[in-house]
């Protein structure tokens, strides 16, 4: 029998927190019959967003052609998503059960430049597109790809979405955290950029990128053009790649922020020797499509040589999935004016964000009026990073406690929070020491996605419960 110790050590060591112990403990709790809302997890067709007809509808007479012969077809489909999938078979006869060439379907991946050429005004190369299984491959193959040797550390936000941490733990490098500025609305510092740079080269590391994830998870920002900039900048002055995790641009509630993309932004610098690797996904946005599995991966300012090796390193997985590049082009080519399916998809798309923008606002102004607890209101992604304070426990001073120590102790303190309101509420978010937190603060994630009826019964329950247990944490001081 192999035991766990037996296992991988990388393995043993790497932290999910969005899918950990307390959602395991909510999932026991559900089986007896208490009621959860889960707000660990931006997966918005579990909480009931319906997925968009044109995708679905192009989906299925995909998966199962004969439709398209079916005079029952012609009653049910709108016209051009007949149109579509008749073209999208004649361009790709092999249909969506045959391996594609490993870097995805070439008309594809020329759909996916198309969409960057007109989103942001510049060129864009479909042999520098990669077709992944969603974003996370992506991000998994830049972070092996660049991980030349184990002293190769990734400077990683904090808080983070820890697929940056666990990836890097897994497959053995360093990571450098920066603290992204919650007085500034997340945004990066630079000082403080500097700082764990400096920190990390003197511990023997060696920098090799930086990651930014715009609009934030778990934070809910969305960076300044300003700020994006100055990230260049730094990026250059150290020779550092950058990994520009873009998964959410679609979702930006606040009218005074705009997305704007890495690409774009180093494309009107003419910063032309700073390596780019972009990512964007199906699951996001107003599609919400995580089980399809789709997304892509975009590399700028590399040689060919380099993109021969990722080239290679996608092959040996073969090739990401097939319905969920189908879903990919659909996302970037979805209907236009003229297509019968266009007003739908209008109606469909507008819903969903004006849905999650009004749910930003109640979640966001319920919370920061409840005493002990604060947020800044989320301009983006799916997210809201709660901020909370408990009253000091008695006999214990953090002061005299190492970095380590006052991290497990505040580790400690954030996920019994979470449990016993998991426990007390069915309410389920994830603790913030699982994306990190700046020392001497507590937070949870939380994600606005429930219906506006579960969020305004959410932020009562969550005001009793902070009471309750900020009393009860009181009488034990
Ligand atoms: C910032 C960020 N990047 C990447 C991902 C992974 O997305 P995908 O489903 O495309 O793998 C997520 C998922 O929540 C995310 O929040």
């Amino acid at each position: 029998m192999i035991t766990k110790r037996s296992l991988n050590e990388n393995l043993l060591q790497a932290q999910y927190a969005v899918r950990g112990p307390i959602v395991t403990r909510a999932q026991q709790l559900e089986e007896q019959g208490q009621k959860i809302i889960y707000c660990n997890i931006g997966n918005p067709q579990a909480f009931n967003q319906r997925p968009l007809s044109y995708l679905r509808q192009t989906l299925s007479l995909l998966e199962y052609p004969e439709l398209l012969r079916s005079p029952a077809t012609m009653k049910l489909y709108p016209r051009d998503i007949i149109e579509r999938a008749k073209i999208i078979l004649a361009r790709h006869p092999d249909g969506i059960g045959a391996y594609t060439q490993s870097t995805g379907i070439p008309f594809i991946r020329e759909a996916v430049a198309e969409f960057i050429r007109k989103r942001d005004e510049i060129p864009a190369n479909k042999d520098r597109i990669i077709l992944t299984d969603g974003a996370s491959k992506g991000v998994q193959a830049v972070l092996l790809a660049l991980l030349q040797s184990p002293n190769a550390g990734f400077m990683i936000p904090v808080p983070q979405y820890p697929l940056y941490s666990a990836s890097i733990t897994l497959f053995g490098g360093k990571e450098i955290r920066y603290y992204v500025d919650e007085e500034s609305s997340w945004q990066l510092n630079e000082e403080i950029l500097t700082q764990s740079i400096n920190k990390a080269r003197s511990e023997g590391v060696r920098p090799v990128a930086i990651v930014v994830i715009n609009p934030g998870n778990p934070t809910g920002s969305v960076l300044t053009n300003d700020n994006i900039r100055m990230i260049i900048g730094f990026a250059e002055k150290h020779h550092l790649s950058i990994l520009a995790d873009e998964v959410y641009q679609e979702n930006i509630y606040d009218k005074n922020r705009k997305f704007l993309s890495f690409a774009k932004a180093m494309h009107d610098l003419k910063a032309a020797e700073i390596p780019l690797f972009s990512l964007h996904s199906v699951s996001k946005g107003f599609l919400g499509e995580c089980g399809h599995r789709g997304g892509y991966l975009e590399l700028r300012n590399i040689s060919d040589e380099v993109m021969s090796e990722f080239v290679k390193l996608q092959s040996i997985n073969l090739c990401s999935n097939v319905a969920g590049q189908i879903a990919v082009y659909l996302m970037v080519s979805p209907p236009t004016p003229g297509d019968e399916s266009y007003e739908t998809y209008i109606g469909e798309r507008d819903a969903i964000l004006s849905s999650l923008k009004s749910k930003t606002e109640i979640l966001g102004s319920g919370i920061n009026q409840i005493e002990g607890m604060s947020l800044n209101m989320p301009q983006g992604a799916l997210y809201a990073f709660v901020r909370f304070r408990l009253p000091p426990e008695k006999d214990i001073d953090v002061a005299t406690m190492n970095p380590e120590e006052r991290l497990a102790y505040e580790s400690k303190r954030d996920f019994d929070y979470c449990l016993a309101l998991l426990e007390e509420t069915g309410i389920c978010v994830v603790p913030g020491s699982g994306f990190g937190q700046l020392p001497g603060t507590l937070h949870f994630r939380i994600t606005f996605l429930p219906s506006h009826d579960e969020i305004g019964q959410l932020v009562v329950k969550l005001k009793e419960f902070h009471e309750n247990y900020i009393r009860a944490e009181s009488v034990t001081s």
